[in-house]
């Protein structure tokens, strides 16, 4: 019989949630503890599994517990790793949850947990993390025993910004930033990513604070993308680890845990209608619901103006208050043009209006689908029409920006995303 123990950080200290007991991941489930029931201050720690005494099914468990890991090469890596079997989300996790996405923590009370450190990184090794692929930041997630979700090779990385040096965190230190690797995944796909996001930024899209790590050139091979996690905030005068300042965690959930959808369904199938669901969450849970309903629809205005066609349901989260009483819309993350690549999909992860196709999605498609999410169209379409015509403006000086950084080619990336966006029906 196994049995993880599911721990959450509420304002700046850990507190027992409940327990996952099974004799493996195929009749795991979750229950939360008594104790934690009793608390009036306590909150569900997602909105698939809400406050109630009985455990919770092996799917609902799974859905929730399993998005906490990471997907594709790097579980895999991970797996071997550990000596796990990678389909055993379980093991995995008991091996890696002591620093998950949010406030979670999960702890396998049969193994020693590790004294909690920061490693500081040598310049050699932030650029051989930057020059060797996944199986690399796979080995110093799990040495480190971290779990971030997602398919590409990333690593949590502590960064004192006064020295211009980071650290890896050990057993349970927090890290600050998410740092993602290169060259491995497509041609320029970091200086895509800061070019996204620059973007969303001039248009008044809220997003992370990111930038780009040189190593030892600006070339792809060299370079590391690294964003600053909302998740973890600093405080003066907070806890302090090998004198260095840590900051308190924020939970946080994907839509794909809150809608209690697995991982492996994130890409909306045919009648999914995963938006309208999304759109739903916000209506009824967030603390500012008009507010984000208008931040979420931006957001899936610029993924189609920018062809960024990988806009599944664990890329955009929700965002707990330090109490967890309050529910956000995250800021905009992962957006990347997939576009500009050849052996990109031309489908949208969530429909607009029934269609798929970024070819296909016309101005009806998006009329349609404010209708469904319960926006007003009128509204939602002056929205779309203020951000396109800000668009061309918002990307060349985001490009401008990165190109005086020293990141050559920046521009050709706009040129790209101006014919193979839906940016590209407007011109
Ligand atoms: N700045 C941030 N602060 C906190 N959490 C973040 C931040 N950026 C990303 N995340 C979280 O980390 C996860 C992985 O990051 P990201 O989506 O960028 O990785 P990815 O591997 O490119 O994903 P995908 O598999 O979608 O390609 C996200 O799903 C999100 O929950
Ligand atoms: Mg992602």
């Amino acid at each position: 019989m196994q049995r993880l123990a599911v721990q959450i950080e509420v304002k700046g200290a850990f507190k027992q949630v409940g327990e996952i007991v099974g004799t493996s991941s195929d009749d795991a489930r979750f229950t939360y503890t008594e104790s934690y029931l009793k608390d009036p201050e306590s909150r569900a720690v997602s909105i698939s599994m809400p406050l109630e005494q009985q455990s919770f099914s092996v799917e609902s468990t799974r859905n929730f517990f399993e998005g906490l890991l990471p997907e594709g090469f790097t579980r895999r890596c991970v797996a071997e790793w550990l000596h796990r079997d990678e389909k055993d989300y379980l093991a995995i996790l008991a091996g890696l949850g002591q620093e998950c996405l949010g406030a979670i923590k999960i702890i396998d009370e049969s193994r020693a947990v590790l004294p909690s450190k920061y490693k500081e990184l040598t310049s050699e090794e932030v650029k051989k993390l930057a020059q060797e692929g996944a199986t690399e930041s796979a080995e110093m997630v799990t040495k480190s025993h971290l779990s971030l979700t997602g398919a590409s090779g990333k690593v949590g990385l502590y960064y004192d910004e006064q020295k211009d040096k980071w650290y890896l965190p050990i057993g349970e230190a927090p890290s600050t930033h998410i740092v993602k690797q290169s060259h491995i995944r497509l041609k320029r796909i970091v200086a895509n990513e800061q070019l996204c996001l620059l973007t969303a930024k001039n248009l008044g899209i809220e997003i992370p604070q990111s930038f780009i790590i040189k190593t030892e050139s600006n070339e792809a091979e060299d370079v590391l993308f690294a964003t600053k996690r909302y998740d973890r905030r600093m405080q003066s005068n907070g806890r302090k680890l090998n004198g260095m300042n840590i900051p308190y965690r924020l939970h946080q959930e994907d839509f794909s845990q809150a809608l209690g959808i697995p991982a492996s369904e994130k890409y909306e199938k045919d009648g999914g209608s995963y938006l309208s669901k999304m759109f739903g969450i916000l209506r009824d849970y967030s603390a500012s619901p008009i507010e984000d309903q208008l931040k979420l629809w931006d957001i899936c205005v610029f993924n189609f103006l920018i062809g960024n066609t990988d806009n599944h349901i664990k890329n955009l989260s929700l965002l707990y208050g330090k109490d967890l009483k309050t529910i956000r819309l995250a800021p905009a993350y992962d957006i990347v043009s997939t576009m500009v690549y050849e052996s990109s999909t031309e489908n949208m992860a969530l429909s607009i209006g029934g269609d798929y196709s970024i070819r296909k999605i016309t101005e009806e498609s998006f009329a349609k689908e404010a209708t469904k999410a319960g926006l007003g169209v009128k509204m939602a379409m002056k929205r779309l029409d203020t951000l396109r015509k800000n668009f061309v403006e918002a990307l060349n000086t985001g490009a401008q920006v990165l190109e005086e950084q020293g990141f050559e080619g920046t521009k050709d990336i706009a040129e790209q995303i101006m014919s193979c966006g839906g940016i590209r029906n407007y011109i």
